[in-house]
């Protein structure tokens, strides 16, 4: 009797409580070694596919979506963040495109605070000295960081993450600064200052946290003339997209002692980040580690399949749908 589920293409290795529903409900192709897709081998292996379950990383650009076999009418990312889907292509194809967020708010919040306070109290370094065998015990002056309580902490991008970024620095009594694309109401604002031009927010930072998505407008938005509006000695925090930031002048304030230091989860061109980062000490560096707890992830891949379920089984709007 033939297969009468849709047939779902996963790019990727999911966790094991996502594949059993997947592979439940459709008839899913999957990629048990997590190979990684280039475009010629992601449009072989979407032959006779509905849909395709991708994640941050798979790129499936105008020309990959272009070269689609015609069967393909869902792209459901594992993802809040979809800039690596070109949504507008997909939308000429008519393939919907769907995300995952709220999910993944409260893991990526925890990881930005641990990249400000890794950055701060100099984690990398201490963790290094102590197993390369080399410490060789308290000292008065040994690895003395930036304090953190009290601080004024900068957020660029007060969505629900930047947001639950903001609570977690308010436990260490942090003031709070922001900048949005439209103001908060009070009762989110809980006192923090909003900045309507995001570059007059620069001077009251001594953390700027990047919690904004990746967009034409806000690639490279952390240049070198924003970085020099930074008070000498402060700290910045990316836990959004590595292309947001631009990774020569961030070095070169790292270098030049500027900044004191940088937390970094997501890179531009990741896996493959600046040379120049490896080389600094005062950079606490993390591999896109945001969303990787279990809970969470689980958390993702249902979001991914509630998407796919509702448009491929019900044959209704999937609830995260994203547009251009
Ligand atoms: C996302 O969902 O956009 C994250 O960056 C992946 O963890």
């Amino acid at each position: 009797m033939a297969n009468s589920k849709p047939r779902v293409l996963a790019t990727r290795l999911f966790p094991p409580d996502v594949e059993a529903r997947l592979t439940a409900h459709f008839d899913a192709v999957l990629n048990p070694e997590d190979r990684l897709y280039d475009s010629p081998s992601l449009t072989k292996a979407a032959a006779g596919c509905d849909a395709i379950m991708c994640a941050a990383g798979d790129s499936l650009n105008a020309a990959t979506i272009a070269a689609l076999p015609t069967s393909i009418r869902m792209i459901a990312t594992f993802s809040v963040g979809y800039e690596h889907v070109d949504v507008a292509a997909a939308a000429k194809r008519n393939i919907l495109v769907a995300n995952t967020p709220d999910v993944l708010t409260d893991a990526t919040a925890d990881i930005a605070m641990l990249c400000l306070l890794g950055a701060a109290r100099r984690a990398h370094e201490g963790a290094a000295l102590l197993r390369a065998h080399h410490w060789v015990g308290w000292a008065p002056t040994q690895l003395m960081g930036t304090h953190v309580t009290g601080k004024r902490l900068g957020i660029f991008g007060m969505g629900r993450i930047g947001q639950a970024m903001a609570d977690r620095a308010r436990a260490f009594r942090m003031q709070i600064h922001y900048s949005n694309r439209s103001r908060l109401s009070p009762d989110e604002e809980k006192g923090a200052v909003f900045h309507a031009n995001p570059d007059d927010m620069l001077a009251h930072c001594d953390f700027l946290s990047i919690n904004a998505p990746m967009t034409p407008q806000t690639r490279k938005w952390v240049n070198a003339e924003r970085i020099a509006r930074l008070p000498k000695g402060a700290i910045v925090v990316n836990t959004a997209r590595g292309g947001v930031v631009d990774d020569e002048a961030l070095i070169a304030a790292l270098k030049s002692g500027h900044l004191a230091s940088a937390g970094l989860d997501v890179f531009d061109g990741e896996p493959k980040l600046h040379q120049g980062y490896y080389d600094l000490t005062n950079a606490f560096l993390l591999p896109h580690m945001g969303s990787a707890t279990v809970e969470t992830r689980n958390a993702m891949g249902f979001k991914a399949l509630d998407n796919l379920e509702t448009y491929l089984l019900r044959n209704q709007t999937p609830p995260n749908l994203v547009t251009a």
